[in-house]
């Protein structure tokens, strides 16, 4: 397992060190119209565990128990040339059209009200994007009133004709996607964007005055546009919008194990520098409101393996870019979880993308098996036990350098309190390739706690072990030995490359 001694470490926690309350919104996911995260992901009519409706009942369960709060839907890229219309009413009847994001058939068999009706039986937060590449303020209120409005108008109407009685009551809503990407159909200025994004938001909360509304931002740290579009466009619809989107998609390049495992650190720079950006247009608008960040697509995504939208011949649901993930992949997934936890005063609403086949959390194959990635633990993990607020926590222990990076802590550490229970827990991933950390936690200004459980997913020697149709379980968490309290320290040795979810109880409460 490891050739080095353990290294020591020493983190600690205090009730009163508060980053600021969890927004339940912060374990979301998202599912696009693309490859197969619909088609044959989550919904098959005629696979062996459909339900009536045509939903893999076996894809349901597994996302139950990712536990994911929300989901964005229907895109992605799909939303900028997607007419929400072709999707709803009688399903013989709707059209089938040319994807141009992702040069793919959409027969539009699925649409706005499948995708309501099984958000309901996974139990997610319905969240939906408007397409604001080819069309404008008019069909993006008009979507607001099929699908929010109560009766009485033809809209509305339509949607009760189509079987939904009761208005479906989606509150949060995108603004498009990713606009200032030249790969985006539609793309925009910052000025184009920013005008359009602010008509669109007063259409629709005209028809809808309580929905939350998110423009885009820049659509990755590395664009030219970074930061400069969210402050131009922001001078436009400041005003009208609650949140600004945010995308990460980190890999490991030139297998650079190490600086792969740091990229956690790049998604707290990114959600800085906006925050940043977002309180310099308050100040200079000499304004008390404050906009937050929905964090709408983040995950590890080998995009060096996938040939681009130009490779593709418009084929139904075809394999893309369904990346399999390994331990290492996992751990990077468990940095940026913590990574949202320890910003969440900023970060409201985050979306793993995507939840099926797609860079999925969760695997499927047409009329066979699903199954969970390494990846779907840590998250599972942190949407079950990440509760109330994020502490923040002080970490002492050793560092390792990164090319680009500079010096990165080996141990990547977020924390939550529950107020209610008083319960805490602790997410804690090892970077280092070699050396377990031999970890103090000081918890002694919590009154006396005990550890409840302490999950485990560690390398083990074979840090590209991934779970596959074959072995779907090569990958799986373990209950490592639960750690004893003294005088209110906890002491866990954290094996190297690992992942850990630690929840503590006031020692009063029973379990
Ligand atoms: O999640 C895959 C794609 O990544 C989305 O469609 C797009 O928004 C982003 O570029």
């Amino acid at each position: 397992m490891t050739g080095s001694q353990p290294s020591p470490a020493r983190v600690v926690l205090h009730p009163q060190f508060v980053v600021g309350t969890i927004d339940r919104r912060l374990f979301g996911t998202f599912v696009e119209h693309m490859g197969r995260g619909v088609y044959t992901g989550i919904f098959e009519p005629g696979h062996p565990s459909a339900t009536a409706a045509g939903f893999r009942a076996d894809v349901l369960e597994l996302t139950r128990e990712l536990g994911p709060t929300v989901a964005r839907y229907p895109g992605g890229n799909f939303v900028s040339g997607y007419r929400w219309e072709d999707g709803v009413g009688p399903a013989a009847e709707r059209p089938a059209r040319l994807d141009l994001a992702w040069r793919s058939l959409e027969t539009n068999e699925f649409g706005l009200n499948e995708f309501i009706e099984w958000s309901r039986l996974a139990d997610v937060e319905p969240m939906l994007a408007v397409n604001l590449g080819t069309r404008g303020p008019q069909e993006a209120a008009d979507l607001v009133e099929y699908t929010n409005h109560p009766s009485g108008s033809r809209l509305s109407e339509l949607r009760r004709d189509h079987g939904y009685d009761a208005p479906h009551a989606v509150r949060v809503w995108c603004l498009g996607n990713e606009m200032d990407a030249e790969w985006q159909v539609g793309a925009k200025t910052a000025q184009e964007y920013g005008r359009l994004a602010a008509e669109t938001a007063k259409l629709m909360r005209l028809v809808d005055p309580d929905i939350e509304l998110v423009a885009c931002g820049s659509s990755m740290r590395s664009m030219p546009t970074f930061a400069q579009w969210e402050a131009e466009v922001l001078e436009h619809c400041f005003d009208v919008v609650d949140y600004i989107s945010m995308h990460a998609y980190v890999e490991e390049y030139d297998g650079d194990l190490p600086r792969f495992l740091a990229s956690g650190v790049l998604m707290d720079r990114q959600i800085e520098q906006i925050t940043a950006t977002l309180d310099h247009v308050a100040a200079r608008r000499r304004s008390d409101k404050t906009v937050d960040i929905a964090f709408d697509e983040w995950n590890v995504w080998f995009q060096e393996d996938f040939a681009g939208p130009q490779s593709l011949t418009f084929e139904h649901a075809p394999r893309l870019i369904e990346d399999t993930f390994d331990v290492a992949a996992a751990l990077v997934v468990g940095t940026m979880l913590n990574s949202l936890i320890r910003h969440c005063d900023r970060v409201r609403i985050a979306c793993q993308a995507q939840l099926v086949n797609v860079i999925g959390a969760i695997r499927s194959e047409p009329g066979g098996p699903a199954w969970r990635q390494s990846i779907f633990h840590p998250f599972a993990h942190v949407a079950r036990c990440a509760r109330g607020v994020a502490l923040r926590p002080i970490v002492e222990g050793p560092v390792v350098e990164v090319d680009g990076l500079g010096e990165v802590p080996t141990l990547d550490v977020a924390a939550t309190r529950d107020p209610d229970d008083g319960s805490v827990a602790l997410f804690v991933v090892n970077r280092s390739v070699d050396s377990a950390a031999d970890t103090d936690v000081d918890l002694s200004a919590f009154g006396p706690l005990r550890c409840l459980e302490h999950l485990e997913l560690a390398a083990d020697g074979d840090v590209r072990r991934a779970n596959t149709a074959q072995d779907p379980e090569a990958v799986s968490p373990r209950q490592a030995a639960v750690p004893a309290l003294h005088g209110g320290h906890l002491h866990v040795t954290v094996k190297p490359l690992s992942w850990n979810a630690i929840r503590l109880v006031p020692i009063s409460t029973k379990e």
